[in-house]
């Protein structure tokens, strides 16, 4: 499996928001946070995380699951945080200095396809990957460092996404605001590779990605 694999472990994780101590007044005085909900209530790993509540300010710790995640304050109402490859379905939780916040509701960790009912062969769709994809996408599992279409680690697209990417163009599964971010225009591949090579490209994207 690609170094990001090692990092996909579970299905369901608690968040848990941490503040950074300012300093020994500012933890004295600060009111305690709290936390009103989070959204979305289920999410894949490695996708957002939106935390609000109130007085998210010197933040140090944001966990799910009980698990440490990397966070954004955005403002004291809300603090954005990623949810990790390794994370489970379980409480939030919002650490500031003048103390911790769980959220109410348990947030419910999707977990990942399994790769073994993927079709088709990874090993030759990584090959199949450099020949074909590398030259516009960045994907570490591969070696690759295009920057002409969108950088593909940790994307976590399912497998028919995948598939209807490579054989349609990228766009196809794209929004139209996201895919206008690109002065290049992903081809087809439906006439150029194999449905077996296509199977193959996509098997390897998806536990690339993940
Ligand atoms: C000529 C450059 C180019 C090549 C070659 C290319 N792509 Fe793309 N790809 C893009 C661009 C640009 C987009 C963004 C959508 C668009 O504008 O078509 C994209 C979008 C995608 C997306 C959607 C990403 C997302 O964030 O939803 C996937 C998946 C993808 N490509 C996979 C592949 C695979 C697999 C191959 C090889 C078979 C490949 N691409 C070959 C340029 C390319």
């Amino acid at each position: 499996m690609p170094r990001a694999c090692k990092l996909v472990v579970a299905v369901v994780l608690a968040v848990t928001v941490t503040t950074t101590a300012g300093s020994a007044i500012a933890a004295a005085t600060a009111a305690k946070p709290s936390i009103s909900g989070f959204a979305p209530l289920s999410v894949k790993p490695l996708a957002p995380l939106t935390i609000t509540g109130k007085n998210f300010t010197s933040v140090k710790a944001v966990t799910i699951g009980g698990k440490a995640v990397t966070f954004k304050v955005v403002s004291a109402m809300k603090v954005t945080a990623t949810v990790p490859s390794s994370a489970t379905s379980g409480k939030v939780v919002v650490t500031t200095a003048a103390g911790s916040a769980t959220s109410s509701g348990t947030l419910t960790v999707v977990a990942p396809a399994s790769a073994a009912t993927l079709v088709g062969n990874a090993a030759a769709g990584r090959s199949l990957f450099i020949a074909n994809c590398a030259e516009c996408h960045a994907l570490a599992a591969a070696g690759a460092h295009g920057t002409l279409g969108p950088n593909l680690n940790g994307t976590s697209l399912a497998e028919p996404v995948l598939i209807s990417a490579i054989v349609n163009g990228g766009s196809t599964v794209m929004s139209a605001s996201a895919a206008a971010d690109y002065a290049t225009t992903m081809v087809a591949f439906g006439h150029v590779l194999s449905t077996a090579q296509i199977d193959d490209i996509a098997a390897f994207v998806y536990g690339a990605t993940r």
